[in-house]
């Protein structure tokens, strides 16, 4: 019997990971979007990928846009996870009030976080529900100091 739903969510809620906000940009559109499923995938050539739900609103930026940029949290960057994760809220995944540049590729590297990479779209791949983005890598940026936001058994965590 394959597990349910529910417990495949949970075991895999066990692989504790950082939170990064993705974004993108098109057309003078800016967009971001909460994501953990997100790695490093080669380093000759540089690439990383991305796991986008089919059904995000994001899912068809990232792909119009051809670009993206992993910004990669702070321990006391919860707010600005919360508000990329969130739908509810009004005009939640524009850029308005959070601090940025745009980076080599058009997509916005966030303030104040830990690291950003910074990609052009090389490969689509699809994959159930969601699409993995493989990025190449244009640029990167990183601070020596700093600990990160995490994820574990679907709440934040930081380190002790
Ligand atoms: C910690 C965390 C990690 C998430 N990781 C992903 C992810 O990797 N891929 C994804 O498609 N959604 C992920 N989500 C959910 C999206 O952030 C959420 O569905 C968001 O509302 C999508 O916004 P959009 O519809 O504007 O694109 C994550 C949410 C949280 C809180």
């Amino acid at each position: 019997m394959p597990p349910t739903k529910d417990e495949f969510r949970k075991a895999m809620g066990r692989f504790a990971t950082g939170v990064t906000i993705v974004t993108t940009g098109v057309d003078g559109e800016v967009h971001g979007m909460t994501a953990n499923a997100v790695t490093s995938v080669s380093l000759e050539p540089m690439m990383i990928l991305l796991c986008a739900d089919k059904g995000a609103d994001s899912h068809d930026i990232l792909s119009r846009a051809g670009v993206f940029a992993v910004n990669i949290l702070s321990e006391d960057q919860e707010e600005i996870s919360d508000r990329f994760a969130n739908k509810e809220t009004g005009d939640a995944h524009g850029l308005d009030g959070v601090p940025h540049r745009i980076g080599k590729t058009g997509a916005p590297i966030l303030e104040g976080t830990l690291a950003y990479v910074d990609c052009r779209t090389v490969s689509e791949q699809d994959a159930g529900d969601h699409t993995i983005f493989i990025g190449e890598v244009v640029d990167a940026g990183f601070e020596d100091d700093g600990s990160p936001l995490l994820f574990f058994g679907g709440q934040y965590g930081r380190m002790a």
